[in-house]
């Protein structure tokens, strides 16, 4: 349509067309495309509705109905021409349906809004993503169920402050992200139960008089139910902002477990090797492999976060019902899950791919003096020490070898009772780092008994 000519969805009051900056500015349909397998759902839905209820003719619902099938085809098919003029995706599909079905077709917004559209449109569009993510979310989670399993008793280094703190083992660490990502999986659950209303036939803001049927379309739709508020309905893109706020969360999980990988893998560490499958060369240095799937999913949580913000910011000033603002809901919630979508399935393969060096950790782990706090218990349990007097004579005793260039069991008894007189060899059994794991038993702890018994429990919800 030519900037001379007034629109031909709404266009009855205007003698003329827009501006092409006007143009540029106002249309969606660059982006919102992507919501016609949705546009359609709705639209078809919407025409079932019309014909049951007696407002058009049960022929022209199935014109509709048709002609929207078709449409649909073309652009699955790629056979579309997108028009900009058309501005969005709800009115290319009318004006296409239009041009094939003539007159029926201006019935179909009969009782509707595009304000009650595109939230139908862009619910639809985020209830597909909340599952697709807790179906990505299983599966990364089922690989580190198989990681876990087969190192539930490798012993490696825990840390706080990335200083060695206490032995722990891989099947421990592992399960720490199942634990992170379970939750977040239920984010991804709660924030569609809690979304599946149907805006449809909230019109323009205030309902309409034509005797409707919501419960009709939303069931059709699979909503549980139709909003309870019309306003509400058009007003509010909560839905897209619970969705980003679960993808932030779940990012920043992938991108803390990155981060970890991308120094596992260091030569420095040597805690993993990551496949070549899911690691890149470098054009340089020959001897290079990077963990470049790994930094690029660390990274993600940038835009996702990026959108997160955005779409809070765009949303905070509006009065209701309706404003143009929201248009701005869209792009960056569809890059948000394209990006989740892949960091997560990155992360799955490779994790499956991954390859933990049981000999590096077990050696990193007896290093650092990360028996210490095994020590100072023994001494509270077996002398019956205040703890804060152990605690003291143990860091006398990380001093002594310290200064001999040894770790804790290297230490002579000797030497342990010229720090205290009582201390007798049987201190030795809990300086192994296999026996400090073992001994930690409590509920949750990284006894390889505990961590099997959370394995089996992951299996059982996971099915
Ligand atoms: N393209 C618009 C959007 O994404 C559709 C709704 C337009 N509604 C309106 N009253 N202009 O928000």
């Amino acid at each position: 349509m030519s900037n001379n000519s007034s629109n031909q969805m709404w266009g009855g009051r205007f003698a003329a067309g827009p501006d092409a900056i006007m143009e540029a500015i106002n249309a969606s349909i660059g982006f919102d495309k992507r919501l016609a397998a949705q546009d359609i759902a709705g639209s078809r839905a919407h025409a079932a509705m019309l014909a049951a209820t007696g407002i058009v003719k049960d022929s022209d619902a199935d014109a509709m109905r048709e002609g929207l099938l078709t449409v649909l085809s073309e652009i699955e098919t790629g056979n579309f021409e997108f028009s900009t003029a058309l501005e969005d995706i709800h009115m290319n599909v009318e004006a296409r349906l239009k041009a094939l079905i003539g007159e029926p077709a201006g019935r179909l917004h009969t009782g509707r809004s595009r304000n009650d559209q595109v939230a139908t449109d862009f619910k639809l569009w985020v209830r597909d993503q909340l599952d697709g993510a807790q179906g990505a979310l299983a599966s990364l989670m089922a690989a580190l169920l198989a990681q876990a399993e087969a190192g539930a008793d490798w012993v490696m280094p825990g840390f706080t402050h990335l200083q060695t703190a206490q032995p722990v083992t891989w099947g421990h660490h592992m399960m720490a992200y199942v634990e992170m990502f379970g939750r977040d999986l239920s984010r991804m659950r709660d924030a569609r139960a809690r979304m599946n209303e149907c805006p449809l036939g909230a019109a323009a803001l205030a309902g309409t008089s034509f005797p409707i049927d919501r419960d009709m379309t939303a069931q059709a739709l699979g909503f549980d139910r139709p909003s309870a508020n019309s306003l509400d309905a058009v007003s509010d893109r909560d839905f897209a902002l619970e969705f980003l706020a679960a993808a932030s969360i779940c990012a920043m999980h992938l991108s803390r477990f990155a981060e970890e990988l991308v120094i596992w893998s260091s030569a420095q560490f040597r805690f993993v090797t990551l496949s070549d499958r899911f690691s890149t060369g470098s054009s340089i240095m020959p001897q290079k492999k990077n963990p470049d799937a790994a930094e690029l999913i660390r990274a993600k949580i940038g835009r996702i976060f990026g959108a997160n913000v955005a779409l809070m910011t765009v949303m905070k000033g509006l009065p209701l019902a309706y404003s143009k603002d929201m248009q701005e809901d869209k792009e960056q919630v569809f890059d948000a899950a394209d990006n989740l979508m892949l960091a997560l399935a990155a992360m799955d393969g490779m994790v499956r791919d991954m390859t933990a060096n049981r000999a590096s950790l077990a050696e990193a782990a007896g290093s650092g003096f990360s028996t210490a706090t095994d020590l100072a218990d023994w001494l509270v349990r077996v002398l019956g020490l205040p703890f804060r007097e152990a605690h003291h004579i143990t860091g006398a005793l990380v001093a002594m070898a310290e200064d001999d260039g040894v770790d804790l069991p290297d230490l002579t008894l000797e030497q342990m009772q010229s720090v205290h007189s009582e201390i007798n060899a049987s201190i030795f059994e809990v300086l192994g780092v296999e026996n400090s794991v073992a001994s930690r038993t409590s509920y949750g702890g990284t006894a390889p008994a505990q961590v099997r018994a959370q394995v089996a429990r992951w299996k059982e919800v996971l099915g």
